[in-house]
């Protein structure tokens, strides 16, 4: 465990408010900050001083709710003989931000990261929740390094619709195809869709938000059991005044994100993706947060660590339940105990927020609901994480193989000789406004045997990288019963959708990726074997059609409509590489340098 309890060191807050040495900028550091009811003898009093970096507001009703739960965080950081200090983030919540709340994450994290260094702040509680508010809040404490606690807002109550569950996002997927085949109408399908959001809290499917606030947890960066709790529950509220206590302790321990966020922590956290189901964001989002703290993680890795490991949580969209289910069977640290029996953990070794370790936290776990959280002898799906496909198309793009449907198997992978390994003929998308253009139009051609490419959607192309590579297939296809086509794309998919897509495709068209030579008709060919993706067009007419391509990389994108669409597009990495600000990375420890 990393350092000593160290109460007669100097906090970094006493640097602002009790500094003898320079009087002058003491007394003008501290009197504004004794204007609204604080005292010097509290502010001189030695005791660490912890931020709540709050990202709840009513721009952002996932988060929202923790306008409330920082008030308990407030009390446990006042119990435990600190002085807490609310502030607000920059807002980004996923289904209200144009173009994309994705270009968002990095200026939530640049801003988070100017706060933590800047003011007198000794530690951090993170509240985290909504897709990218939990990369963000984690990065920036990787940047700046000092002590940090994360506390997920939890997710909504289960939504029900007519007796059955209705899941955020995942509805939306179902419902839409109703609508296309003339099944429901407008007014139905907005009833349906709103039944899946019946409280504050976040999506209530194993979508981006519960898989990265489990991650979270899975990284060592919660308290155990913290990830899971629906946002309403009374245990919710207990868990953000227990959090608020913790955070003073890591401060005196000094305990810091780097000391959790080791290689270590994040090789559990990929097992533990594999296990949830977790969304194709996450490799983005931990690759992001392990560069900012110089661990080294590549999608190889997840491929390596990942696949093998079985799904095991009964979760929409890859399977049946919600997230209420998913805290009564006992959310992470169950999982973590079912992988544990097993073996399958690698590292239980690896120390958390609370100061034990993995193991200590998670090994006599109870599985209180084994349709919920299965056991590893009986999985949802054998090898269930991620593979890394690479060829001619990308040099990296994630597949999340446990969302194959049957379906999608017995119409492409049902070569005996050949089970893994499908082809088809590729129809094109610039962009989801081309996509939506020509989708139904039967002169495209596009059959079941078809696979849908959307490019021009990356962190350059779009800008911040778009959800739009799980298209659906053309109306008249789904009123044959074709309910999905593959997907292939540089941009990213909703975690929330079961589409079996490849995804995060590295480099992306914009930056000269292998898409942007693919032509309509073109033959492809995936192997899921060899991990392989390939269109099927010979080197010399591949070199001519990049001859004949011109700027921005090779292909053509939008306009910045922002300065920070600008800032962004000019210093982005790919997905593959966290899609991180390159110039951020070597800025590490900074509250040490
Ligand atoms: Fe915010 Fe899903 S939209 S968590
Ligand atoms: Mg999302």
């Amino acid at each position: 465990m990393a350092g000593a309890p160290s109460d007669k060191k100097k906090f970094r807050s006493q640097e602002w408010f009790d500094n003898p040495d320079n009087p002058g900028m003491t007394a003008l550091y501290l009197e504004r900050y004794l204007n609204y009811g604080l005292t010097r003898a509290e502010l001189q009093s030695g005791k660490p001083l912890i931020g709540i970096a709050q990202t709840g507001s009513d721009l952002s009703p996932c988060n929202r709710h923790h306008l409330e739960l920082a008030k308990r965080v407030r009390e446990g950081i006042v119990a435990a003989g600190g002085i807490p200090f609310e502030f607000p983030c920059h807002p980004i919540q996923e289904t209200g931000k144009r173009p994309t709340a994705a270009l968002d994450r990095n200026l939530a994290y640049l801003s988070l990261v100017e706060v933590l260094y800047g003011y007198p702040l000794d530690g951090v509680v993170l509240t985290i929740g909504c897709d990218k508010t939990t990369p963000a809040m984690l990065m920036a404490a990787a940047t700046v390094n000092i002590p940090a606690i994360a506390l997920s807002v939890g997710p909504m109550l289960n939504g029900w619709h007519k007796g059955k569950r209705t899941g955020s996002g995942t509805i939306v997927w179902e419902s839409r195809q109703r609508l296309s085949a003339g099944e429901i109408d407008y007014d139905e399908f907005m009833e349906i869709v709103a039944s899946s959001a019946p409280s504050v809290g976040y999506c209530n499917t194993m979508g981006t938000a519960t898989t990265m606030n489990s991650l979270a947890e899975a990284l060592g960066m919660q308290l155990p059991g913290s990830a899971a709790i629906p946002a309403p529950y009374r245990e919710r509220g207990q868990i953000a005044y227990e959090t608020g206590k913790r955070i003073v302790d890591m401060v005196h321990e000094d305990l810091k994100p780097s000391d959790i966020m080791t290689r270590e922590a994040f090789e559990n956290a990929i097992v533990v993706n594999s296990a949830i189901g977790g969304s194709t964001n996450a490799p983005i989002h931990l690759n992001a947060i392990a560069r900012h703290l110089g661990v080294r993680l590549d999608n190889d890795d997840w491929q390596a660590i990942g696949h093998k490991i079985p799904l095991l949580v009964n979760l929409q969209p890859a399977g049946e339940y919600l997230g209420e289910d998913y805290h009564h069977a006992g959310g992470v640290p169950a999982v973590v105990a079912e992988l544990m029996k097993a073996g399958l953990l690698p590292h239980p070794g690896a120390v958390t927020a609370n100061g034990r370790t993995m193991g200590e936290n998670c090994g006599k776990a109870e599985n209180l609901d084994p349709k919920v959280i299965l056991p590893v002898a009986e999985p949802l799906k054998k090898e269930a994480g991620f593979i890394n496909l690479k060829g001619n198309l990308f040099d990296s793009a994630i597949m999340k193989t446990s969302v194959i449907s049957k379906e999608f198997r017995d119409r492409y992978l049902s070569n005996p000789d050949d089970p893994e390994a499908f082809e088809g003929k590729a129809a094109v998308f610039d962009g989801p406004e081309d996509y939506h253009a020509r989708i139904d139009d039967p002169a495209e051609g596009i059959d079941e045997y078809t696979i849908l490419f959307m490019r021009g959607a990356g962190p350059v192309g779009y800008p911040g990288g778009a959800e739009v590579v799980n298209m659906q297939p053309p109306a008249y296809l789904i009123k044959k019963g074709v309910h999905s086509l593959p997907c292939v794309g540089d941009g990213r998919q909703s975690g929330t959708s079961g589409t079996p897509s490849i995804l995060n495709a590295s480099p992306e068209a914009a930056a000269g990726g292998g898409l942007a030579l693919l032509q309509k008709g073109d033959r492809v060919r995936i192997d899921l074997r060899k991990g392989t993706a390939d269109m099927l067009v010979p080197e010399d007419e591949l070199a001519r059609r990049r001859a004949a391509l011109n700027g921005n990389g090779g292909y053509h994108y939008p306009q910045h409509q922002t300065p920070w669409q600008e800032i962004q597009r000019s210093m982005v990495d790919q997905f593959s590489e966290g899609m991180v600000l390159k110039p951020a990375v070597k800025y590490q420890d900074v509250a040490h340098t």
